[in-house]
């Protein structure tokens, strides 16, 4: 048999291939004392551990204020939520938006990303040009709307 496969062959049909994606979108507050440091920390925790679980995604910091967006597996978002759930270097965690779909990840390079308030639209934009389905460009648009609706402040002084 030969190994030659055609192009066409290759092209994902809808769904086919994809993986099952739940995700998740939340914000919170971040608790008194928490600096850039201390985000660093997290930040580093999330990008160790989240590639062993399959997870992918951004958190964004500013004005006192947390929003993350989390894709993979069901059980492995889930418990991960549990344990940012009981953090205590934040508080007030707020669920925005949690759905399961079959699609592309939204950001399948980033482990997860820390993101300022002030690139955020540029980096949904980017995304979402480039986006090849109606789901997830829905999911940006999502994203767009809760960030647009909550209008985190990037000149706030504690960023
Ligand atoms: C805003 C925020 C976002 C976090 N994001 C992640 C994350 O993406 N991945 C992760 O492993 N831990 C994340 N953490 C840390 C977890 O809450 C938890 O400390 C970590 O998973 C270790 O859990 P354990 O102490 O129960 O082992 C986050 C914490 C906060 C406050």
């Amino acid at each position: 048999m030969s190994a030659h496969r055609d192009a066409q062959c290759d092209e994902p049909g809808p769904g086919h291939g994809l993986p099952l994606l739940h995700q998740l979108l939340y914000c919170s507050r971040a608790a008194a004392g928490i600096d850039a440091p201390a985000v660093a920390r997290i930040v580093a925790t999330a990008q160790r551990v989240n590639p062993v679980h399959g997870i992918t995604g951004l958190l964004v910091w500013g004005s006192g204020m947390f929003f993350q967006w989390i894709e993979g597996p069901r059980d492995q978002v889930t418990q991960l939520m549990a344990r940012i759930h009981r953090d205590p270097r934040h508080e007030r965690v707020v669920m925005l938006s949690e759905t399961e779909e079959v699609r592309e990840r939204l950001f399948p390079d980033w482990s997860m990303e820390l993101v300022t308030p002030g690139d955020i639209r540029p980096v949904l934009q980017d995304a979402l040009a480039s986006a090849k389905d109606a789901k997830t460009t829905a999911a940006l648009c999502l994203m767009l709307a809760q960030f647009d609706a909550d209008r985190m402040d990037p000149g706030a002084a504690d960023l």
